[in-house]
């Protein structure tokens, strides 16, 4: 038995989410980058964690997800899913590796799965990418959508304000969610969608539907950890709730460092050796 698995917490499935939905008990969801926060998060009791292309906002500080390469993404996962006993970890298949070319999502995805040791890839998008979304599945790995807001596709809508408040769209968002459960998706991610509309989607496949501003009528939420922690401080979307200010508590813990170490209270003789 592997370290990850020695422990008697037992493992969030794939199956078990599917089972939460039929009896109705939400599923949560974070995002984490690095074995140290993966850790807290999982004896917090989080059901699952996602290895999010976010990493290349909050840990590289890009303004977008398109930067982010596979190798990041791997070396983010396998750190991760060392500090994890419980959780199923979901693994983001970053903006180049499998859009229009599903031989390449393949590739990618066996490469997350086999060098991180992940449970799980998500991908962005609906019908554009069945085709690799079906090849990865065909390998066995389980696949996690995303519709809505996609911000892989940031420069395609150019903004990152609500999506499909227009019908047209939001019949799209309906059909591409049938699709990707068709194909054999575990859950979907819908971003910043009206909570109506992703109520209704959740109401239109059996698979869990996880949501991030969209409302209360899904299966699930998810949030990004350094904003819902407070460590980021300049995102104030509407959906985002503060569960902590973090960054607020590090600058004290710093500044009275600082003012230790200037006036020589750290460290005392009981913090050195003889
Ligand atoms: O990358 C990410 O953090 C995400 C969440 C916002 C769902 O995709």
């Amino acid at each position: 038995m592997s370290k990850a698995t020695s422990s008697n917490a037992k493992r969030v499935t794939t199956h078990l989410l599917q089972e939460m939905k039929l009896r109705g008990e939400k599923i949560s969801m974070l995002t984490a980058y690095d074995f140290s926060m993966a850790k807290i998060l999982d004896s917090g009791g989080i059901d699952v964690l996602l290895v999010g292309d976010s990493a290349s906002n909050v840990m590289a500080g890009h303004e977008t997800t398109l930067p982010i390469t596979l190798d990041q993404m791997i070396y983010h996962a396998s750190a991760v899913v060392r500090g994890v006993q419980r959780a199923l970890v979901v693994v983001d298949i970053p903006f180049g590796s499998y859009q229009g070319n599903s031989r390449l999502a393949l590739e990618s995805a066996v490469r997350i799965m086999k060098e991180s040791g992940a449970h799980a890839v998500k991908m962005e998008g609906g019908e554009e990418i069945k085709e690799s979304i079906t090849r990865v599945l065909s390998a066995g790995v389980p696949v996690m959508g995303h519709l809505g807001l996609t911000p892989q596709s940031i420069y395609k809508f150019g903004t990152y304000s609500v999506r499909a408040r227009e019908e047209t769209e939001a019949a799209k968002l309906i059909e591409d969610a049938k699709i990707l459960e068709e194909c054999g998706c575990f859950a979907i991610v819908l971003e910043k969608i009206p909570s109506k509309l992703a109520a209704k989607v959740a109401k239109a496949v059996q698979i869990p539907i996880i949501g991030i501003g969209a409302g209360a009528g899904v299966d699930g939420q998810v949030l990004v950890t350094h904003d819902m922690l407070g460590i980021t401080q300049d995102f104030h979307p509407r959906f985002l709730r503060r569960y902590a200010d973090l960054a607020g508590i590090m600058k004290q813990a710093v500044s009275q460092y600082v003012e230790d170490v200037k006036a020589i209270s750290f460290p005392t003789e009981e913090e050195s050796y003889e």
